[in-house]
């Protein structure tokens, strides 16, 4: 079931999400987590880093599996999600490098997928799933059209999807035109979602995904099938609900 959090502003929707990280932490230090990158999680990023430099907030014992890379993309290239996660995350809190896992971008597609959910089954799988939503209902790169059984795996990107993250790569460069991504069933597997959405961009996707019956034209939809779910957004993203 999904419990709806709206909130006044984006600032506190990062507060609470970063709140809700620090708590499972905090119970269980050696916490298996699931991250996401985007700007929606950059402030909830930004936040555990100063709870770990002033509260002593510990990352060492923790483990993390992001949802998705870049194919073709690996940890020295800035516009990887490895790289963003260094830069945003892993560089502020004391995380071991050897336990904070992304798929990998330049390993044979189908060898990196298979890997990939063993060492997520390895670990015990998920326990908190941090999620963003595409503008199309995306959620990490699984587009319309993915099988809410779909497993970790290769997948084309949307020119939608490519005209939204274009802004983080350099004018004029190629985009990747596919990437690695948890499938959609890797996702329902987690034992909690926290799905975050911010601003009227969201809006319509996140109604799709909440108000109407699941159905793979919006992929985020799927999280009504999974027993524990939160999603906190603020008013704009809360617009057409
Ligand atoms: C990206 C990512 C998703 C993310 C989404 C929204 O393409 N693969 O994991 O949730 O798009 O991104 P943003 O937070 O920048 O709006």
């Amino acid at each position: 079931s999904v419990t709806l959090v709206v909130l006044q502003e984006p600032e506190i929707v990062a507060a609470e999400a970063a709140a809700r990280i620090a708590a499972e932490i905090r119970a269980q230090p050696d916490a298996v987590l699931g991250l996401a990158t985007g700007r929606t999680p950059l402030t909830v990023y930004a936040r555990l880093g100063a709870m770990h430099r002033e509260t002593g907030l510990s990352f060492r014992q923790v483990t993390s599996f992001n949802l998705d890379e870049y194919r073709g993309l690996g940890p020295s290239d800035p516009t990887s999600f490895a790289a963003y996660m260094q830069r945003e995350l892993f560089g502020r809190v004391d995380i071991c490098a050897d336990r904070a896992h992304l798929p990998d971008g330049l390993m044979p597609p189908q060898q990196a997928a298979e890997r990939y959910e063993a060492m997520i089954r390895a670990a015990g799988g998920i326990g908190l799933q941090l999620l963003g939503i595409g503008n199309n209902g995306h959620i990490a790169f699984n587009e319309p059209g993915s099988d809410f059984a779909s497993r970790t795996r290769e997948v084309t990107l949307s020119e939608a999807t490519r005209n939204a993250n274009a802004p983080d790569f350099p004018p004029g460069a190629l985009l990747p035109e596919t990437a690695l991504t948890m499938g959609i069933g890797t996702i329902l597997e987690a034992r909690e979602l926290l799905l975050l959405a911010i601003g009227a961009r969201k809006a319509d996707a996140l109604a799709n995904a909440l108000d109407k019956p699941p159905s793979p034209d919006c992929p985020a939809s799927a999280l009504q099938l999974h027993p524990r779910v939160t999603v906190l957004c603020d008013r704009a993203a809360a617009r057409r609900l």
